[in-house]
């Protein structure tokens, strides 16, 4: 089907976005992507017989009838950009469009599409599937067609908002979308962003919403395999966790908890007392984690089928008679998610699980998987929703069913923020789930795609995302569900990236050898430790980020161009968490150095305490327990003191460590981790000046209604500072060795107490 070049629709939203769409209709589609309140009436509705020219400062947008090609400029300050491109027909009639790009523009985004950094000269096919152990490349579980052209000058975006699958092309000067399938009534819908890369994402998040805060166990440690197949087993990996003083805060119950892969039920042998265990699981400190997959077992007497059956929820076939699929149970129905009362009930079986102590929700296999084991093209199945194809509906499945997961906490847990993890997704996704990249493999290769992907979902809109750590699968291919080798230098590699990733779990297949923190001998275990305890020792910072980008869209993890979209040379296993931190993945065996070339500034190498200026090119060494991090002069890095686990971790106190610079800032943020809407939180600023050899510092508190459980704090400074005065009185430090921490330096560390107030620290 040809698109109905018949109306021009255009909206413009606040300074740096528009919306074209060209289409049959007068109104701009909706659909769960996007925000529920965006209006679907464009501010200007034109006929395509004409060209046309509209203008809103700082943006012009054009419109050529003869070959409905467009152009969008942006001019603002300095920032001058534009993106052009045009809308044409395949052979054979469905529509595509076309971005254009120069030869030195680099691209990125469209979530977890490819393998590789850019997205120039890359094919993908924008269509949520089970990649089989990322059998095939530019196959993915996920959907994101949201892609960023960044020149030597800045940065802008599009998003292309359709459901409707897609095949993507970057070639080397034109990116194009061609669509798979189209109906008569569909439109092609554009959403355009300039400015900053902030600024992109902030809009973006208007249009498609703003990710969720998480609770804060969600940013810890998370320990997986498919599966951990009794109490007993379950119960021996925590205590593990303990003994070796691996912090840890939450474990995974993979399929085999439930009764033959019956959802929402448990094992009657293995898993006889799920609430015993997860008691068992919380005096330690550690939630559980449970599998739901959306393919229900077609078995009488089974409740959830026959309820089902009952109240019309399942996909029917053309026919009207329910479709029956094959998952890991056998003969297998699929809710059709994409109806609210459907939602309804899906969220109503949770209360099953969260009852047994479950406190979060992995939705696996919600591409969906079909016909499991098959080599069958999903959208040629005959399945419908509510009266709509599946090809419509597909890349929106695992949204829908977030959806009503979110529900599921919100009817049982309701003082509680929700935990859901999904394989699959479409852009939206932020604002109800973290999302992890699938089944990988431990390989090499799919370390560097752990690095890839994350970062180009964070630019796509998902900040709380990951891949499974240590790899997943023995390699691409069904036969991926083996696993053999153990490789000691990968696995360390892989801790140390992993650490650093928004989402942190460690997960690997059914026949695979052990992979725990402990399970590839000391040396590893020791490596495990002092990684996984730095992600605990950052984590005031890490809340600290994922509490904005519940406020602004920002990633957790960004690419350099996010913070230097003007970087010519970007040593590509380089990356940033938040601002303030920049680090360097290994990403090859046998690596013992590397190169790289910082961005301008100044930079504290973490581990050393050696000042390194920015622009500049190293030679750094990279032992297999060391990665190259560094911190940015001019930072106080809010730091605890890591614990067991992510609460006991930010009760224990705020330890600041001050990178100084002439100019010094840090923010600290606090509340209880878990009440759904924190408007009782704890703040603490930080504002210092260094003046020959003196560091002034402001502290200055904000308290709305949550005071912390500790009333000191610790001020951590480079060796030499010896005095601080505070209130008129005199305090001297404590000379401390963080070689512990893997730091190879002394710092002098100050007690004072919790309160806001200025301290001179001197050098005498
Ligand atoms: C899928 C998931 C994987 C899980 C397995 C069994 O392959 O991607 O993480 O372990 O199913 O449930």
């Amino acid at each position: 089907m040809k698109l109905k070049k018949e109306n021009l629709l255009l909206s413009f939203y606040g300074e740096n976005c528009c919306r074209l769409s060209l289409g049959p209709s007068k109104t701009f589609p909706s659909s769960i992507a996007l925000v529920p309140k965006l209006s679907e009436k464009p501010q200007h509705v034109a006929q395509v017989l004409k060209s046309h020219k509209w203008q809103k400062q700082p943006l012009k947008v054009s419109f050529q009838k003869e070959n409905f090609s467009f152009e969008i400029s942006y001019s603002k300050n300095k920032q001058n950009n534009q993106i052009t491109g045009r809308i044409f027909d395949q052979v054979g009639g469905y529509p595509a469009l076309a971005i254009d790009f120069e030869k030195n523009d680099r691209l990125m985004g469209l979530g977890a599409a490819a393998s590789g950094l850019w997205r120039n000269d890359t094919k993908a096919r924008l269509l949520n599937i089970d990649t089989v152990f990322y059998r095939r490349e530019g196959e993915a579980y996920s959907t994101f067609p949201f892609l960023w052209k960044f020149n030597s000058k800045s940065s802008a975006a599009i998003f292309l908002h359709t459901p409707l699958p897609l095949r993507y092309e970057g070639g080397t000067s034109e990116a194009v979308f061609y669509f798979e399938r189209f109906d008569e009534n569909d439109c092609l819908d554009i959403f355009f962003f300039f400015g900053n890369p902030a600024e992109i994402l902030a809009s973006y998040a208007k249009i498609t919403g703003l990710p969720y805060l998480p609770p804060l166990w969600a940013l810890g440690f998370h320990q997986s395999r498919w599966s951990y197949k009794s109490e007993k087993k379950v119960l021996e990996i925590a205590k593990k966790m303990r003994e070796h003083s691996i912090p840890c805060d939450a474990i995974y119950l993979d399929i085999h908890y439930m009764q033959d892969y019956k959802v929402f039920t448990f094992h009657p042998k293995n898993f006889s007392d799920p609430k015993k265990m997860t008691s068992q699981l919380e005096e330690m400190g550690i939630k559980t984690v449970a599998i739901v997959d959306p393919g229900v077992k077609v078995e009488h007497g089974y409740p959830v089928y026959e309820e089902g059956l009952k109240h019309d929820v399942f996909c029917k076939k053309k026919n009207g008679d329910v479709y029956v699929g094959k998952v890991w149970p056998g003969n297998s129905v699929f809710p059709d998610f994409s109806r609210e009362e459907v939602r309804h009930f899906w969220a109503s079986w949770h209360d099953v699980l969260f009852r047994k102590g479950i406190r979060g929700i992995w939705n696996d296999m919600n591409d969906p998987v079909l016909q499991i084991g098959k080599d069958y093209d999903p959208l040629e199945e005959d399945i419908w929703h509510n009266g709509q194809a599946h090809y419509r509906v597909r890349n929106l499945y695992a949204n829908y069913e977030a959806l009503s997961s979110w529900e599921g906490f919100e009817r049982y847990l309701p003082g509680e923020r929700p935990f859901i993890l999904t394989r699959s997704a479409f852009s939206g996704i932020q604002r109800y789930a973290a999302l992890w990249t699938g089944d990988n493999h431990s390989s090499w290769e799919h370390l560097r795609l752990n690095l890839e992907h994350v970062l180009n979902l964070s630019l796509s809109g998902v900040p709380f995302c990951g891949a499974d750590i240590g790899g997943f699968g023995g390699g691409p291919g069904i036969r991926g569900i083996f696993k053999f080798r153990k490789d000691r230098e990968l696995m360390a590699r892989w801790l140390e990236l992993g650490y650093l990733m928004p989402f942190f779990r460690m997960h690997t297949v059914l026949y695979s050898y052990d992979q725990e923190p402990w399970s590839f001998g000391e040396e590893i275990l020791q490596i495990a430790r002092k990684y996984i305890r730095r992600r605990y020792r950052f984590l005031p910072y890490l809340y600290l980020l994922f509490l904005q980008a519940s406020k602004t869209g920002e990633p957790i993890v960004r690419p350099l161009l996010y913070e230097y979209p003007h970087l010519q040379d970007v040593t590509e296993n380089l990356f940033l968490v938040g601002k303030n931190l920049l680090a360097a993945a290994v990403l090859e065996k046998g690596q013992r150095e590397m190169e790289l070339t910082l961005p301008e500034g100044l930079w504290y190498h973490y581990e050393t305490g050696e000042l390194l200026e920015g622009n500049k090119t190293y030679r750094i060494s990279t032992p297999i327990n060391s990665h190259p991090l560094f911190v940015r002069a001019g930072t106080a890095l809010p730091t605890a003191e890591p614990m067991r686990n992510t609460y006991d971790t930010l009760s224990s106190g705020l330890i600041w460590d001050v990178f100084p610079s002439q100019n010094i800032s840090g923010e600290y943020y606090l509340d209880d981790g878990k009440s759904p809407s924190p408007n009782q939180y704890y703040r603490m600023v930080f504002y210092g000046k260094e003046k020959k050899g003196e560091l002034e510092v402001t502290l200055k508190e904000e308290k709305k209604g949550y005071e912390p459980s500790f009333d000191k704090i610790f001020v951590r400074l480079p060796q030499g500072y010896n005095t601080a005065i505070f209130q008129g009185k005199e305090i001297t430090p404590r000379l401390v060795s963080l070689q512990s921490d893997g730091r190879d330096i002394r710092i002098s560390e100050f007690l004072l107490p919790r309160r806001s107030g200025k301290i001179t620290f001197k050098k005498t």
